[in-house]
């Protein structure tokens, strides 16, 4: 399973892109207005940390104007995603953009019919929101799992299940016990997921026990 994370923090992607851990990055508008930062600068300057897949939405909502955005996104770094809302003007865009080759992550995915929808309009990538789903009181995790199922049933669909909207290392362990293809992470959940108390208390003894050898390896 591939990690993203889902930040425009361009310290955190820094921070945690050293840990050699990170596929990729998801922003969004929410994201983008919380950094305060210019938009166009902050994903070229993401993409020239991260290598892989960097997914950059239009911030329109009619076709027209979706698909200038999206062809000036795509244009910023060969590693750009565009993404694009799950609406009908949105996935017109996913089609006009993903048969000249742009890679598109279709967002804000909150059914299997929609996306079933998404796939048929190429897109790269799919992005359920979980969380969101949890919140009022559906079942996230059920969603993604009937989308690797029914993707699961066609050789021709390509799209790729990209875990969004994550609250906690559960939702990560949930999706990869079900084979999704990409979780995107809040810095803070991949942060959790390294730790466990009784690493914490086994590492204190074995650095405790080894300086009582009075040994050195280097
Ligand atoms: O970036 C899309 C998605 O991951 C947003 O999650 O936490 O705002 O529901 P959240």
């Amino acid at each position: 399973m591939k990690f993203f994370i889902d930040t425009a923090d361009i310290a955190e992607i820094r921070e945690l892109a050293a840990t050699g851990l990170v596929d990729g990055v998801t922003t969004n508008p929410s994201l983008i207005a919380k950094t305060g930062r210019n938009f166009l600068e902050t994903i070229a300057e993401i993409c020239e940390i991260i290598p892989g897949s960097v997914s950059a939405e239009v911030a329109s909502t009619d076709f027209d104007t979706m698909l200038k955005e999206g062809l000036k996104l795509a244009k910023i770094a060969p590693n750009v995603t565009v993404k694009v809302p799950l609406t009908p003007a949105g996935l017109k865009t996913c089609k006009a953009l993903s048969d000249q080759g742009t890679e598109v992550n279709v967002t804000l995915c909150f059914s299997a019919a929609q996306a079933i929808l998404a796939a048929k309009a190429g897109a790269t990538y799919v992005s359920p929101f979980v969380g969101r789903l949890d919140d009022i009181g559906e079942d996230g995790m059920g969603l993604i799992g009937d989308i690797i199922e029914i993707y699961a049933s066609y050789t021709s669909i390509t799209t790729q299940v990209l875990v969004a909207s994550i609250r906690g290392p559960a939702h990560v362990i949930a999706a990869a016990k079900m084979g999704a293809d990409v979780a995107t992470l809040p810095p803070a959940v991949l942060k959790q997921m390294f730790g466990h108390p009784l690493t914490d208390k086994g590492l204190a003894a074995f650095v405790a026990d080894w300086a009582k050898t009075g040994q050195s390896i280097l």
